[in-house]
């Protein structure tokens, strides 16, 4: 069993794993592989200055005792990850017919927030409950699916891409579920205020005047003061709402919060956000990959994003999220089918492809275990564009290739 601990818990005989991460980790993850055989060798990592180290419980001579088994809600503390608990393909019905009913739950409160500016406070807690259930039996359907399938109303579509992925990454982090929902509600309601700009201003693609950038900046608070008239939700919610377009630096909007100033539905939210804003294809630009998103995401650690939440966001994810095309070192190609929070270089692949890209009997590889048991390492080269080669990945998660 893989474990993150802080560099101060290191003991002499414990064994560190190699997590293969340089772009994320360094320089905060210590990761040279093999049992720390001396005092010495532990004073000279400490002196480095890493921060933390993933361990393998079940190797080295250090004596474990018994270690922490992650309970299955997933309310831990933020270094052990819950199992899921059913497959990708077995969650993938449902996980679709969520995500569809939650579309359609939000043509229908934009719309009123255009008009009255009634919400249905009832429909969108079930909803948000919806969400919690499914992402705690996989941490991977809902999230992938919401990016996968080609929803074109971007307005529609990302207060629930920004519900669905801060209520699984603020799982992931160990909140419990009563904390899942007010979080999911916040992520739901995030852009409200933004129902009544005028659309030309909303989707322009060139350069905003100042006039204009005042009024998308006015638009969390126009989403607080909306909801708050309507005192159906708590102040937590309302929060981080209002938050989402601070900045770590302290250089976002409204209020030019910084850091520790943020509160953490804020800082989840900013995250979701500007994920699904990256990974969505809009009027003036194609979608980017979930993969090369991160690296850009990881590019503004410390300026917009603190870098230890970014770092647990990218973790969540995968370097190579659920859905990626990669190609594998023996040259073989698939879909990544399930994420590997221990080893985020490592996920399970459904191999669908031979190297010239023709199909190819369909495998499932998991490429930690791979790698643990032939000795020699199959790893991801690439991470491919499916766009380019015409490759629908939702397919092979949904159940309609390689799941007989
Ligand atoms: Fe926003």
């Amino acid at each position: 069993m893989y474990k993150e601990i802080s560099i101060k818990d290191l003991k002499v005989g414990m064994f560190v794993a190699d997590t293969g991460l340089p772009w994320i980790e360094h320089p905060y993850l210590f990761a040279e592989e093999g049992e720390v055989a001396t005092q010495e060798a532990l004073d000279r990592i400490v002196r480095q200055g890493f921060q933390n180290v993933v361990v393998d419980t079940d190797r080295g001579s250090y004596e474990f005792g018994r270690v922490h088994e992650p309970d299955v809600l997933g309310q831990t503390d933020g270094q052990t990850f819950a199992p899921n608990l059913v497959s990708i393909e077995e969650e993938a019905e449902v996980a679709q017919q969520i995500y569809q009913d939650s579309v359609a739950f939000a043509h229908d409160f934009i719309r009123s927030a255009q008009t009255d500016g009634t919400v249905d406070y009832e429909k969108s807690g079930a909803l948000v409950d919806d969400v919690i259930q499914s992402v705690a039996r996989n941490r991977d359907a809902l999230v992938s699916f919401s990016k996968l399938r080609s929803y074109d109303e971007y307005t529609f579509t990302h207060c629930i891409n920004v519900a669905v992925i801060a209520v699984a990454f603020g799982q992931f982090l160990g909140l419990i579920p009563e904390r899942l929902k007010p979080l999911g509600l916040s992520g739901l309601f995030h852009d409200l205020g933004k129902a009544r700009i005028p659309p030309a201003v909303l989707n322009k693609p060139d350069k905003l005047t100042d006039e204009e950038f005042e009024i998308i900046k006015a638009h969390p608070l126009r989403s607080y003061q909306m909801l708050k008239e309507q005192q159906a939700v708590g102040p937590d919610v309302l929060r981080g709402i209002v938050e989402h377009h601070e900045k770590f630096n302290g250089k976002g909007y409204p209020r030019g919060l910084s850091g520790d100033q943020i509160s953490l539905f804020g800082r989840i939210l900013a995250l979701a956000d500007i994920y699904d804003a990256i990974t969505s294809r809009r009027v003036y630009k194609e979608s980017i990959s979930p993969s090369k998103s991160l690296k850009i995401m990881f590019g503004m650690r410390d300026q917009t994003f603190a870098t230890g939440l970014l770092t647990s966001f990218i973790k969540f994810l995968g370097v190579y999220p659920v859905g990626s095309l990669v190609r594998l070192s023996d040259g073989t190609c698939g879909v990544v089918c399930e994420s590997n929070p221990y080893r985020a270089h490592e996920p399970v692949v459904k191999v669908a492809f031979d190297a010239d890209m023709r199909p190819a009997p369909i495998r499932k590889v998991d490429l930690f275990k791979a790698h643990m048991s032939k000795g020699r390492r199959l790893e991801i080269t690439e991470c491919l564009d499916h766009e380019s080669y015409k490759i629908d990945p939702a397919r092979f998660l949904l159940g309609d290739e390689g799941n007989s």
